[in-house]
């Protein structure tokens, strides 16, 4: 075997192994959520939903609004025209995946699962005009 040979089986293994990694970890379905709530510890009460308003004046104001009535950039969460769906596992899977265009980000690597859990509620619990 020449020294060209060799640096040619060197290089191609290289290869194939950066191509793995890259199929291993390029590969999972990021948009599938691996949380699955449990709304047994989670209820609907004065306090949760205090926490999920402070929670979305946190984080949620810039783009829908600090009194949900939307801006340009994002819809309004007190109306009854959704673009999803309104039941409570939707919502759930919303703010903690994204929306499926992406234009709306996931929060499940930020929040906890209770607190997004607790903005699910709160969001459910406004007043639709
Ligand atoms: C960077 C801007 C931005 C921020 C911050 C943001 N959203 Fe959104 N949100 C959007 C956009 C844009 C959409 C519409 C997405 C689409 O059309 O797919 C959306 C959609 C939604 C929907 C679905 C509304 C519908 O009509 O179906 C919910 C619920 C929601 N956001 C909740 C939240 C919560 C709760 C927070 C805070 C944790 C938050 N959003 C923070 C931009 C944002």
């Amino acid at each position: 075997m020449t020294s060209k040979t060799i640096v040619t089986i060197l290089f191609v293994a290289l290869l194939s192994l950066m191509m793995s990694i890259f199929v291993y970890f390029g590969n999972h379905n990021r948009d599938v959520s691996p949380i699955k709530p449990d709304w047994a510890l989670v209820t609907s009460d004065a306090d949760t939903i205090q926490f999920g308003f402070e929670l979305y004046q946190k984080s949620c104001t810039k783009c829908h609004g600090a009194n949900h009535e939307g801006t340009y950039s994002a819809p309004i969460l007190n109306d009854d025209e959704w673009i999803y769906p309104t039941d409570r596992d939707s919502i759930f899977k919303i703010i903690s995946d994204g929306t499926p265009n992406k234009t709306m980000r996931g929060w499940g690597t930020k929040l906890k699962t209770k607190d997004i859990q607790a903005l699910t509620l709160y969001i459910m619990s406004l007043k639709k005009n």
